[in-house]
């Protein structure tokens, strides 16, 4: 069984779906691996900095998350090391940064955070690293606050997502900004950047 294939994926039948009433209710049908590798192999140039943006408006389970993450890791591995103890750890969340994705249904929001953690947990497992209990909560932080439940299409406005811009000594300074801004609102002001911050002491209390 691979990362993209985890258990996560035992629900969904051959054609890609869970049940009928999913396909009704939430046009429910998931990409399959084949596919997205096809449409991923379209965009190369998204591929060369680990830094890249990704959103998926409605992400499902997560297939084209974990393919992208997926082809980040690849960047990582091939990248000369970052000279600090925990260059790797930091890299690897800066792969997890600039994913963002939505999903209407809570369920499919939670598999997709859990797959992307899987991948990372197997990762570092095949690396023989060793991640620290920080770098986990850094992560957790990342992926609820990247992959959301939301509804795209009538609610927009009212998606938030964390801006994480990249600073020195593997610090992130994070600014809240939503999926559509509120312009029309007189009263809206933009959020400020919130002060760098290291990524050990991200957890996700310190995102609400
Ligand atoms: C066709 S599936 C595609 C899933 C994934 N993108 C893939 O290719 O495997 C559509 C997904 O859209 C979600 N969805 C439906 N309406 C939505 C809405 N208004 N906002 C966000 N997600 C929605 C469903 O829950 C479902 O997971």
């Amino acid at each position: 069984m691979t990362a993209q294939n985890s258990s996560a994926e035992a629900d969904v039948n051959s054609i890609g779906i869970k049940s009928r009433e999913r396909v009704r209710d939430l046009a429910e049908v998931y990409t399959d691996k084949r596919e997205v590798d096809a449409m991923l192999e379209l965009i190369p140039s998204m591929f060369r900095d680990v830094d890249s943006r990704f959103l998926e408006p409605a992400c499902g389970h997560g297939n084209f998350l974990v393919a992208i993450l997926t082809r980040k890791l690849v960047l990582i591995n091939k990248a000369e090391h970052g000279g600090t103890p925990h260059w790797y750890e930091y890299a690897v969340l800066r792969a997890v940064a600039s994913i963002y994705a939505i999903d209407i249904s809570e369920e499919n929001v939670l598999e997709a955070r859990e797959r992307l953690q899987a991948i990372i947990d197997k990762e570092f497992a095949e690396k023989g690293y060793e991640p620290t209990q920080r770098f986990h909560s850094a992560l957790a932080a990342m992926l609820s606050a990247n992959i959301v439940r939301g509804d795209t299409l009538n609610d927009a406005q009212s998606i938030q997502f964390i801006d994480w811009a990249i600073s020195d000594s593997e610090k992130f300074i994070r600014t809240r900004c939503y999926l559509e801004d509120p312009a029309f609102d007189l009263f809206f002001s933009p959020p400020e950047p919130l002060p760098p911050i290291h990524y050990s002491e991200l957890t996700p209390e310190t995102q609400r």
